[in-house]
């Protein structure tokens, strides 16, 4: 039985991520400080996995060094699977040394642990926000690290970089560089899902929200874009298939101890969209709710949100070739899905 590291591991997708690894058998060790998840999330885990799965949750932080060597001491990891980090664009404008704090040098501090311990292997949350402003969509992975537009999203190219430089520098090095578009959804069961702390910032919790009587209504943030509907267009993509999409890259990366030839295949820097490859306006998104969950959402159409791009989705066939990886489920699964987790769980983990 193989055992993976995960940081970040209670959070959104971290979370989906850890169901699906231990699903597939593999044993997990969570490492979260919790700043933006609940520990309540691992009961839940278990839950839907097996109650005696093998998961241990540990409450740290990735820029503590010492937990982390120890860490490494105690457990022999065959590969890392790295959520943790700050993830509120709007908040990384105005608190941009937190965010290159908490996500660069934790990042740091984390691959320098691994290199101590020589566990070579990483999956890493990157975003479509690399691909920055100014490139043509659909975004394709051999697209240049583009010009970042807020300390979050240069903050992921700046962690893709150094992962990138590492595996120049060492060719045992494995790094998957997993680009996610706009991950909604939940879990089925309606045990884990997105747990926003205070005003959500993004679209389908909001929507929810308004749902449940939390928010009186929606803001639709720029009706003048150039777009058939005038609303922004973003390729979203169920959380599951998400967490699925990670179980691929891992096994892909990953050494296997007896056939070097593979190895060498699985080693180096690989980059993935992980996306539908298709886009959804926010009106599309806001009938397809309404449609599927029998809810009216009443909205207020508003100014565009400072640094928001009008359309972007990815160029998917880059996973679907090399990793036999594609993300099945619907809008319509995405909407029902998010819907029932708010509706079991109007407070949140709370
Ligand atoms: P999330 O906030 O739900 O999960 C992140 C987890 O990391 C949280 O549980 C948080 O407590 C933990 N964490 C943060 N800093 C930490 C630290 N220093 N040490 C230990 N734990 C720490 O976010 P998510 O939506 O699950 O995103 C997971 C990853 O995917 C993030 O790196 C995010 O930037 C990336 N990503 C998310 C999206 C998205 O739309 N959700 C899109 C692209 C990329
Ligand atoms: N939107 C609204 N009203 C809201 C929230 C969002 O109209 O209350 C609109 C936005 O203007 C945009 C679309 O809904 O057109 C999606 O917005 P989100 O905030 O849900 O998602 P973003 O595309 O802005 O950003 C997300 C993540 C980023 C990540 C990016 C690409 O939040 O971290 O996807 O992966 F970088």
């Amino acid at each position: 039985m193989q055992t993976i590291l995960v940081t970040g591991g209670t959070g959104y997708i971290g979370s989906h991520t850890v169901v699906a690894l231990l699903e597939s058998g593999y044993k997990v060790v969570i490492l979260d400080n919790l700043c933006n998840s609940s520990a309540k999330v691992v009961d839940r885990i278990l839950k839907i996995a097996h109650p005696n799965a093998q998961l241990t949750f540990i409450e740290g932080d990735i820029r503590d060094t010492n937990k982390l060597d120890q860490l490494f001491k105690d457990h022999l990891f065959e590969g890392v699977i790295h959520f943790a980090g700050l993830k509120a664009v709007g908040q990384s404008v105005t608190h941009p040394i937190t965010y290159y704090d908490n996500n660069v040098y934790g990042s740091l501090c984390l691959i320098q642990a691994m290199n101590t311990a020589k566990v070579k292997t990483i999956v890493f949350s990157s975003s479509a926000t690399v691909y920055g402003e100014d490139a043509p969509v659909p975004y394709e992975e051999s697209m240049p690290r583009g010009n970042t537009t807020n300390p979050y999203g240069t903050s992921k190219a700046m962690i893709e970089k150094i992962l990138a430089d590492q595996c120049i520098a060492d060719n045992q090095w494995s790094v998957a560089q997993l680009r996610y578009f706009n991950p909604i959804g939940a879990h089925k069961s309606g045990l884990i899902g997105e747990d926003p702390k205070g005003i959500p910032n993004n679209l389908l919790p909001y929507i929810t929200q308004v749902a449940i009587g939390k928010r009186k209504e929606l803001s639709v943030f720029g009706v003048d874009y150039p777009t058939p509907d005038g609303t922004g267009i973003r390729d979203y993509i169920h959380v599951v298939d998400l967490a699925k999409g990670h179980l691929k890259a891992l096994k892909k990366i990953q050494p296997t101890h007896n056939n070097p030839q593979e190895h060498r295949q699985g080693s180096g820097e690989h980059i993935w969209n992980l996306g539908t490859g298709q886009g959804y306006s926010v009106l599309e998104v806001i009938c397809a709710f309404e449609k599927a969950c029998g809810v009216i959402i009443p909205y207020a159409t508003e100014p565009r949100r400072k640094g928001d791009l009008a359309a972007f989705w990815a160029n998917a066939n880059k996973a679907r070739a090399e990793l036999n990886w594609q993300a099945p489920l619907t809008l319509e699964h995405m909407v029902t899905d998010a819907w029932h987790w708010q509706q079991s769980n109007p407070q949140g983990y709370n």
